[in-house]
């Protein structure tokens, strides 16, 4: 009894983290008294692991070769064409946080009005399971009933074939069990699109068991200047930008090392400033407009004017990126010796 009161809160635990509302389950123990997976747990899972994906190839900046490699791959999936021209079933992404790995899987699938399945690997390696590696088969069984289909798979550098321990022995099962979905002994019908895009941010981590499945290895680098001012655009996109410098912004983006993240962290700074200096009324006495109701605050509208150099140039003071030089020079390195597009 314990154990089942132990089971159903781990269960509680697990699904928030992967979005799941549990559908009626059965429970089922084995002769030892552990709990397995049931049929209904399996088929559900699959499909709790779908977002729905609005972004699009226009809501990314720079990233111009991973881009169109991630098209060129479904392009060539999409096309008649003969047995032998076979497109990739996987590629990966590796970079440091925050420079559009997510996104770029987001923008494949929103792009293509393809199912998007957005998979953590730590979600799917819980130990509660004990058999990981029948996600993974039920994950692929509804990417392929729902196809055409993006399988997004993050933090891949935590499968491995090198842990030890109990869950050393589920990461090495989800991995083969992914690596054979991957070489494509499982799919019957070849015509339908399931592309996986793996990404990590640790990819020295990755086995070359691993290494091996992704000839296409893409490094999503930190944006140069021109990208920099293209991510900024996109961030700002409905607001008076007429007044600010690009060229020096850019120049300080690449000066600062910033990530896409850390630029949308400059945006939003930089609104919120020129959001102050717009509505002094509303900032002044925010303590009573925070007492009105909701339907109260949908009568009145913020106002906005003009984003300024100085409402850029104050975020960027405020803003510091977490990727050291050093860090960097590490991608390169990987990069140089594995990357391959
Ligand atoms: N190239 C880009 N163009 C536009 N926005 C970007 C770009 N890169 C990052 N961003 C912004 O930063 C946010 C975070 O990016 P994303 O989640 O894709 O990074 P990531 O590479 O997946 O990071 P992590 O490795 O931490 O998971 C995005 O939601 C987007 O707003
Ligand atoms: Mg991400």
């Amino acid at each position: 009894m314990k154990a089942h009161v132990e089971n159903a809160k781990k269960w509680e635990e697990i699904s928030k983290g992967m979005k799941i509302v549990p559908k009626k389950r059965i429970i089922e123990r084995n002769d030892k008294g552990e709990r397995e997976s049931t049929e209904d747990d399996l088929s559900g899972f699959g499909e709790s692991l779908i977002e729905k994906s609005t972004v699009t190839w226009k809501d990314i900046g720079g990233l111009y070769e991973v881009k169109a490699l991630i098209m060129e791959t479904i392009v060539i999936a999409g096309l008649n064409k003969p047995e032998s021209v076979k497109p990739d079933k996987g590629i990966l992404l590796f970079g440091p946080p925050g420079t559009g790995k997510t996104l770029l899987a987001a923008a494949a699938a929103g792009s293509l009005k393809a199912t998007f399945f957005n998979v953590k690997i730590s979600n799917i390696l819980s130990k509660y399971f004990g058999e990981s590696s029948k996600l993974i088969t039920a994950l692929y069984e509804s990417a392929r009933s729902h196809a055409p289909s993006i399988v997004f798979i993050d933090e891949f550098d935590s499968i491995t074939l090198s842990r030890d321990g109990d869950q050393g022995e589920a990461s090495r099962k989800v991995l083969s069990t992914l690596l054979a979905e991957l070489d494509g002994f499982q799919d019957k019908k070849s015509d339908r699109l399931v592309l996986t895009l793996a990404a990590t941010n640790t990819p020295k981590d990755l086995d070359q068991a691993v290494l091996s499945r992704f000839p296409k290895r893409i490094y999503t680098p930190l944006p140069d200047k021109k990208s920099c001012q293209e991510i900024i655009k996109i961030q700002l996109k409905d607001l008076d930008i007429s007044s600010l410098d690009f060229g020096k912004i850019g120049e300080m983006c690449v000066a600062n090392r910033y990530s896409g993240r850390d630029i949308q962290n400059v945006c939003k700074d930089a609104i919120h400033s020129m959001l102050h200096r717009s509505n002094p009324d509303i900032f002044a006495d925010i303590d009573k407009i925070a007492e009105l109701s909701f339907d109260e605050l949908k009568k009145r509208t913020l106002k906005v004017s003009t984003i300024t150099m100085d409402d850029l140039t104050g975020a960027i003071a405020r803003v510091k990126t977490p990727v050291t030089a050093a860090k960097l020079a590490e991608y390169d390195d990987w990069n140089k010796k594995y990357g391959a597009g």
